[in-house]
């Protein structure tokens, strides 16, 4: 059974706010798609994976005729695809070659508090840092992007943001396309405003509840064509905009099948027509072009507008079925006393808070004890009728969705997830733990929302190893 249902509540899509950007069709010729690079490590040993992620300003040429100003990683746009391999100790050495500070935020990463790359651990200009962490979490698509509070969206604009593949033995022995660039592409869906001379220009286009733009960018390529060559293709897409939601879906109404979301593969695959993604979420999907010859054409829309082409070519028959169990979700128990955390997202534009509160680098809004398990309950104050859709994220772990104002799930959130959407009036119940100590944001991922307070933090403890966090205030960084 396929499931042609965007699940959210309708009135609350993105299309219905007052400073709704439409996306529109680009009057310009279809582009290659571009595949960002996986980045080659220093050196890599059986036990040790080493890095450089360097963040820069440059030029690219987005649209015919003058090249755009953007900022990328260890490229001027994005980044170049980092790989880590699970079980490896990994060390990177970040480096800031822009004129102002940022961070270096590995969204969905396992990691201890210094290394998540929050905003109490900048990187100044000139100035570089090495991250010594192992990788101990399921194969999953993970994302870096710049998190300096409150620049995190406007230096996101720019481009500070690509994706991270975690690598492991269980996925790796699964029958899924993997042959990175040809079968298995990220697709980072982002949209722009191109302004005089092809420039952005952040300011102009501020909005607290999220800016966008009119033109969708994937991969920093605006209308991209890709070539299909192989018959099954997985795309891991993420929504890197800063507040819009894509509403995607194929021409023919093809169906195409969810593998994994935000932490980790699904425990079953889900066969669907129509996907919704919020901000930062992700999903692997692998895509069956059997019914279709070279020289045909498909098409994927978010709405009605087309964002991708799909070019098909000749191609082996790949025979192979998807294996119906693709992950065992292996979270702790929790019992009739497990503590249970209340956090309600309320308000839009300016008025966005936590708890009634906005973010202060300098307050610690929760606690958690390393290896306790605790029920999280993320409430959307927001009216039905006007209000919207907000995507709740946790640094520092990858929870469980237990349920959505009392009733199971969705189908594709069966796997770990760091990132939810929460509809206007609606309850998630999640199920916490983190593995690491250290102080660790959590917030709506509206950017725009997060840098306007929609934030808070948790410190967690080791009680046998009580450690002293620092935290950075504004006025020190
Ligand atoms: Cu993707 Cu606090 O971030
Ligand atoms: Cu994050
Ligand atoms: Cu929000």
């Amino acid at each position: 059974n396929t499931i042609n249902d965007y699940f959210f509540y309708e009135p609350a899509f993105n299309t219905h706010d007052g400073g709704y950007v439409p996306l529109e069709e680009p009057n310009i010729p279809e582009q290659k798609l571009k595949i960002p690079e996986a980045l080659k490590p220093d050196k890599e040993t059986d036990t040790d994976m080493y890095y450089t992620v360097i963040a820069e300003a440059g030029e690219s040429q987005i649209m015919p005729g003058q090249k755009t100003k953007t900022w990328g990683y260890n490229q001027p746009l994005l980044g170049k695809t980092i790989i880590f391999k699970r079980g490896k100790n990994i060390h990177v050495t970040v480096k800031n070659e822009l004129s102002e500070l940022t961070t270096y935020h590995w969204h969905g990463l396992n990691v201890p508090g210094d290394i998540d790359g929050g905003c109490h651990t900048p990187v100044y200009p000139g100035e570089s840092k090495v991250l010594n962490f192992k990788c101990d979490q399921p194969a999953a698509t993970l994302w870096l992007h710049a998190h300096p509070c409150p620049s995190t969206a406007e230096q996101v604009w720019h481009g500070l943001a690509t994706a991270v593949v975690v690598k492991d033995e269980h996925e790796a022995s699964l029958p899924l396309p993997r042959n990175y660039g040809v079968d298995d592409i990220p697709l980072i869906l982002q949209d722009r405003k191109f302004h005089e001379d092809n420039q952005w220009d952040y300011h102009a286009d501020y909005d607290p509840d999220g800016v966008q733009g009119p033109t969708a960018m994937i991969n920093g390529t605006v209308n991209p064509y890709f070539d299909v060559t192989t018959q099954k293709v997985r795309f891991r897409i993420l929504d890197g905009a800063n507040r819009r939601e894509w509403r995607l879906h194929f021409s023919d109404n093809l169906s195409f099948t969810q593998i994994a979301g935000d932490g980790s593969l699904l425990e079953h695959p889900v066969k669907f027509t129509h996907l919704m993604l919020t901000c930062a979420e992700r999903a692997e999907i692998v895509v069956d072009f059997s019914n279709y010859k070279p020289g045909d054409e498909v098409t994927l829309y978010s709405d009605d507008v087309p964002i991708v082409h799909f070019r098909i070519h000749e191609f082996a028959k790949d025979d192979s079925t998807l294996p119906d169990k693709l992950f065992k979700l292996n979270a702790p128990e929790i019992t009739p006393d497990t503590p249970v955390h209340k956090i309600i997202m309320s308000g839009m534009d300016e008025e966005v808070a936590i708890n009634d509160k906005k973010f202060n680098m300098q307050r610690i809004d929760s606690k958690q004890t390393l290896g306790s398990c605790e029920i999280w309950e993320i409430t959307n104050s927001n009216d039905c009728d006007g209000g919207m859709i907000h995507p709740y994220h946790m640094h520092g772990c990858q929870f469980q969705v237990l349920s959505r104002n009392g009733k199971a799930p969705y189908p594709n959130e069966t796997g770990l997830k760091d990132t939810i959407a929460v509809d206007p009036n609606e309850t998630v119940k999640i199920k916490v733990w983190f593995d690491h100590t250290g102080v660790f944001m959590y917030h709506c991922h509206i950017i725009e929302h997060e840098d306007g307070g929609m934030m808070a933090q948790i410190e967690v403890q080791d009680p046998k190893k009580p450690q002293k966090f620092n935290l950075m205030d504004m006025d020190t960084l």
